[in-house]
């Protein structure tokens, strides 16, 4: 092992052995030589890490918890099995998703639905399967629930989603708590719909919930949504003599990409939430709520690192490499592009070598803001060698495309020194299986 990497943004079992990088006990350039690129590897230990040091951090303060994790980040069915063994429930947001909980064995009563436009088939699949509660969105929904569930014996639990007009600090695309955003029902909307969920003999309220955002370092506004939610359950109990049984302030905290940012902390993120649920509840005399949390991108992020191959180089007029071309980009990370999201990597062969002057890396899609990395320290690098992209696990694939009819890449977990293919490259006869010739199409 020479020089280390910056160990908070790259996955605990990351190392370099002879300026290559390993992970999971793995030779990166092996993986890449055996399943091809651009690959996603997942290292298992550091998934395993991340929701044990929330359950962990949770359990320190001594009060009724879950953790679900947020399936959007990244799913597939040998993810959703990790978080089945590890005594995590999970949220989900389409009927797809809902597939793979069950696909993966996660108790169906530690499975929530979110969305602010279920179709109501999904609803009816969500309520057949027995999900633990319909994070319910807003009112039209809560309209389709109750007749749906209008003849049930043993209702459907609900949680009400409030818009807590609080404005996270994160990008705007990312910021879901303000009064105006498209997500929760408004403050004054809450008695409304609470009526609504009386009235209704197949709903049970069981809570409420909030999610302000995501990539949250600051841990201001976690505890005012924290506030918020109690305050509701307590004048819900005064004016509707009902009693919520869980609170939810969603997910949201942030992770690093960059050496130079410093991580959340996670027990103080634990402390924080737990302080402001018992204070309130000790304020209003109501009995202790579940606290439910559901992170995302700090269950996946950091154990994803992306592999690309390095294709072709701009030079500049002084013969300067100013662009690395890769063979993957916006269609498999489309956050630069979206979200000014910054990342950092390096040669996967010579991870410790001198750095060049800085490089941008440039994606292979047919697009001006296709660039993964602007102005990048690393050695300087020719076609053919492999750069290693860290912090790439969430929000990526779950938001591939296939732009310019590219396949998706393959993803592959690594543990022990031993790696197992969890997700096949998408080839190019699946993506043109759905595409029809005229002459073949019939008028149905
Ligand atoms: N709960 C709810 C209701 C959510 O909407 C989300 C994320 C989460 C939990 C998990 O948040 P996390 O812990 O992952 O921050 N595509 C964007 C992020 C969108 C987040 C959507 N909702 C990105 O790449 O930054």
């Amino acid at each position: 092992m020479s020089q280390p990497l910056p160990a908070h943004i790259w996955p605990l079992t990351a190392t370099i052995a002879n300026g290559r990088l390993h992970l999971g006990g793995c030779d990166v350039e092996a993986l890449a030589a055996r399943y091809g690129t651009p690959l996603y590897v997942f290292d298992e230990a550091t998934l395993r890490g991340a929701m044990r040091a929330y359950q962990a951090a949770f359990r320190a303060q001594g009060l009724p918890f879950r953790v679900h994790y947020a399936a959007k980040a990244l799913l597939n069915t040998a993810i959703a099995q990790l978080v089945a063994t590890e005594g995590l429930g999970l949220d989900v947001v389409s009927g797809a998703e809902l597939d793979v909980a069950r696909r993966a064995g996660i108790p169906m009563a530690h499975v929530h639905l979110h969305g602010n436009a279920k179709r109501t088939e999904e609803l009816a699949r969500a309520v057949a399967w027995g999900v633990g509660a319909v994070v319910v969105d807003n009112l039209d929904e809560l309209d389709r629930l109750a007749a749906l569930t209008a003849r049930h014996t043993s209702p459907q639990g609900v949680l009400l989603r409030l818009a807590p007009n609080i404005a996270a600090h994160t990008h705007a695309h990312i910021a879901t708590g303000g009064a105006d955003a498209k997500f929760g029902l408004p403050l004054e909307a809450l008695d409304q719909a609470v009526e609504h969920v009386l009235a209704a003999p197949g709903l049970r309220l069981r809570g409420l919930h909030a999610h302000i955002g995501s990539q949250l370092f600051a841990l201001d506004q976690l505890r005012a949504t924290m506030a918020v939610l109690v305050e509701q359950a307590a004048r819900l109990r005064t004016r509707y003599a009902l009693t919520v049984e869980e609170l939810s302030p969603g997910g949201g905290l942030g992770v690093p990409s960059l050496a130079e940012q410093a991580p959340p902390d996670l027990d103080a993120y634990a402390e924080v939430l737990a302080r402001t649920l018992r204070a309130g509840c000790a304020a209003h005399s109501l009995p202790l709520p579940y606290l439910t949390v559901e992170p995302g991108r700090s269950i996946v992020a950091r154990a994803g690192v992306a592999l690309y191959t390095i294709v072709a180089r701009k030079l500049t007029a002084d013969g300067r490499p100013c662009y690395l071309h890769i063979d993957g980009g916006m269609a498999d990370n489309i956050r630069p592009a979206l979200y000014d999201a910054r990342y950092s990597a390096v040669l996967a062969s010579r991870a410790d070598a001198a750095p060049g002057p800085p490089v941008s890396v440039a994606g292979r899609y047919c697009e001006a803001g296709d660039v993964l990395l602007r102005a990048v320290s690393l050695p300087i690098a020719r076609p053919g060698e492999l750069l290693a992209v860290a912090t790439a696990g969430a929000y990526t694939l779950s938001m591939a495309s296939t732009y310019n009819l590219v396949p998706r890449p393959a993803v592959v977990l690594v543990a022990g020194g031993r790696a197992r293919l969890i997700q096949r490259r998408e080839t190019e006869a699946e993506l043109l299986a759905r595409d029809l010739r005229l002459d073949e199409v019939s008028d149905d």
